[in-house]
């Protein structure tokens, strides 16, 4: 997990790490620290704790120069404390990591019988001696580093100063995020995007085996074994501005808000409303891939993994392609059977998990298709794929996602009906009935987040000390219910069950009683009546019952506690809408508790480990 940042330009580089650091605080908050080249020497400052800690220390002793490294730390080897904060120090080397070297016990051996004193329980420490070493054997730096990255295995993206040689920074990546940002007399480097955009849009994104030299000239890119390569510069069109909280309590609250308008962009020049179509051009699947496809597997974690399981509903009702999906860090080592035929989908906002990755990984070389639905351009799971179909949420910055989730339904749902089109599942009617439902939405998710948030503040008011709380949905509404329930646990640390409503009398119904809300998702769809009948279930067991329902449903209002109403709309549009009051609810409940909504415990936004 982990944030990394580098500078190197005419500017106090301490603000500007610290900015990016600020940025990245969401891939791990535990610990954080700079070295910045200063008078001649590299100055470090390292503290335990929120970014706040090194902000502190900064200001109390500040540190002038104008290149540096800065990391945000998610403890994996080690526990969070000053001495295991990177950067690493070895000799005149300084080190920020992000990712795991899996051959550290054994360079950590080698390196202490030749006299090194490891102070930290890090893997990283062991890079900045391995590169030390080399250094210290004569090689300048970017030698040492390749050097030192020819001897280690593992993931890694990492930053490198020497004190002999002020002017650079040395740069590598393996497995880990790592974007490269050219500005005039600058280049930086961080863990994605949004560290470099106040200060840069024109991007590189390395790719696994690549290092760069970063100085005040740009960035020269080679392999790790020495050989020249050109990695194109990318510009990025996100705006700094959409990458802040825009006045918004939480940065979770805003990017709830903000789904109308995400939506809005994912959908934007791909809706072929003439021919009841999707225009697939951005999908990356010929017609011809689209008529071979066999089955299809959805491999994805987490939120991504309850948008995968709308995807199979569209995929199978829809382009009526056999579809299963899996837990991506249940697929590997079981030898799944696939190859030849089948498509994978890898489902994921960031593009880095690792879980997904390799499980993606594991499908392509056993010869199936991967197409990836990602959120970050250039990260490492469209870059494995075959083809990638991007989601365009714009940076998400609040670890509980959001805007990431109802885009990614977007792109399911448009792919189902691209893939339906091709292999003639769909006909032009049906097409232009889900492609117009699809246009609306922005406006109908608008009026749901506007309409109901007042309603769903009072409800979390209400229920905000409950010790449990079950989410149900049958059909569509099932893996929302799921999502529900997983948004509540991890920003309010509140317990929470999503259910299929048919479950129920199998055996969860027994924690049903007067103290446990139960929200029934209940939109006017082919589940319905059965639905209903569980709520009444639930409500004979004297649970709070609160429903989302379709407006106007008497029915629903007549036997629920509380009704949230969402508008009338297509069935397989009514996930998109009935998940944004349990967005809010989950937000507003973590809110009244007063925990940290935007970075909860525990948890980091990407998850880069297995
Ligand atoms: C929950 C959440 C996580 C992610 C999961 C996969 O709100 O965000 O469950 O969905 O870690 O992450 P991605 O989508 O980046 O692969």
């Amino acid at each position: 997990m982990c944030g990394i940042v580098g500078h190197v330009g005419s500017e106090q580089a301490a603000p500007i790490l610290l900015d990016g650091l600020r940025r990245l605080e969401y891939r791990g908050y535990d610990s954080a620290g700079v070295a910045i080249h200063s008078g001649g020497d590299i100055k470090l400052v390292r503290a335990v704790g929120k970014l706040k800690n090194l902000q502190a220390a900064l200001e109390a002793a500040p540190v002038a120069g104008t290149v540096g490294i800065g990391h945000t730390r998610w403890a994996t080897h080690g526990r969070p404390s000053e001495v295991n904060a990177h950067p690493h120090v070895a000799g005149p080397v300084a080190v920020v990591h992000n990712g795991i070297i899996e051959n550290h016990l054994a360079l950590r051996a080698r390196l202490e019988q030749g006299g090194a004193k490891i102070v930290s329980d890090t893997d990283t420490e062991i890079v900045a001696h391995l590169v030390h070493e080399k250094v210290r054997q004569g090689a300048d730096i970017e030698s040492a580093v390749r050097l030192a990255l020819g001897e280690m295995h593992g993931a890694y993206a990492i930053a490198v100063l020497s004190k002999n040689e002020p002017d650079r920074i040395i740069v590598a990546k393996s497995s880990s995020p790592l974007v490269l940002g050219i500005g005039e007399g600058a280049a930086y480097c961080g863990s994605d995007i949004p560290a470099l955009l106040p200060y840069t849009r024109d991007m590189i994104f390395l790719e696994d085996g690549d290092m760069a030299v970063l100085t005040r000239e740009g960035a020269r890119i080679t392999r790790v074994d020495g050989t020249k390569v050109d990695r194109p510069i990318k510009h990025i069109d996100w705006s700094p501005v959409m990458a802040e909280k825009a006045g918004y309590k939480h940065f979770m609250l805003k990017e709830i808000h903000e789904q109308p308008r995400a939506i809005e962009d994912t959908l934007r020049g791909r809706l072929d409303r003439e021919n009841g179509d999707v225009h697939g051009h951005e999908i990356g699947l010929t017609e011809a891939d689209a008529k071979a496809i066999r089955r299809i597997y959805l491999l994805a974690c987490g939120t991504s993994h309850h948008a995968a399981m709308t995807g199979r509903y569209y995929l199978e009702s829809i382009a009526k392609i056999p579809t299963t999906i899996e837990l991506a860090s249940e697929f590997r080592g079981r030898d799944p059977i696939i190859g030849e035929g089948d498509l994978v989908i890898a489902v994921s906002q960031s593009g880095e998990t690792l879980d997904t990755l390799m499980a993606a990984r594991e499908a392509k070389e056993k010869g199936a298709k991967v197409l990836a639905i990602a959120n970050v351009i250039g990260s490492a799971i469209p870059r494995m794929a075959d083809a990638a179909f991007y989601t365009h949420a714009g940076p998400e910055i609040g670890v509980a996602s959001t805007k990431c989730f109802t885009t990614q339904l977007a792109n399911l749902l448009m792919l189902s009906i691209w893939l339906g089109k091709r292999r003639g599942a769909v006909s032009d009617a049906q097409g232009r009935e889900l492609v117009e439902g699809l246009a609306k939405l922005p406006v109908q998710m608008r009026e749901v987040v506007l309409g109901t948030r007042q309603l769903v503040a009072n409800l979390a008011r209400r229920y905000r000390d409950a010790r449990d709380v079950l989410f149900l949905g049958r059909g569509l509404s099932f893996p929302m219910a799921l999502e529900g329930a997983l948004k509540l646990k991890e920003i309010s640390y509140v317990h929470a069950e999503g259910y299929a409503a048919g479950e129920m009398k199998h055996g969860p119904i027994a924690l049903i009683d007067s103290a446990v809300p139960v929200i029934v998702l209940l939109p006017k769809d082919r589940w319905y009546d059965r639905t209903f009948s569980n709520l009444q279930e639930a409500k004979a067991r004297e649970g709070q019952v609160i429903a989302i329902a379709t407006e106007g449903d008497a029915a629903a209002h007549g036997v629920s506690q509380d009704v949230i109403e969402i508008p009338e709309v297509l069935e397989a549009l009514t996930p998109f809408l009935t998940v944004l009051p349990l967005q809010l609810y989950s937000y507003y409940v973590a809110d009244f508790k007063g925990t940290d909504v935007d970075q909860p415990r525990n948890l980091a936004k990407t998850v880069t480990v297995e």
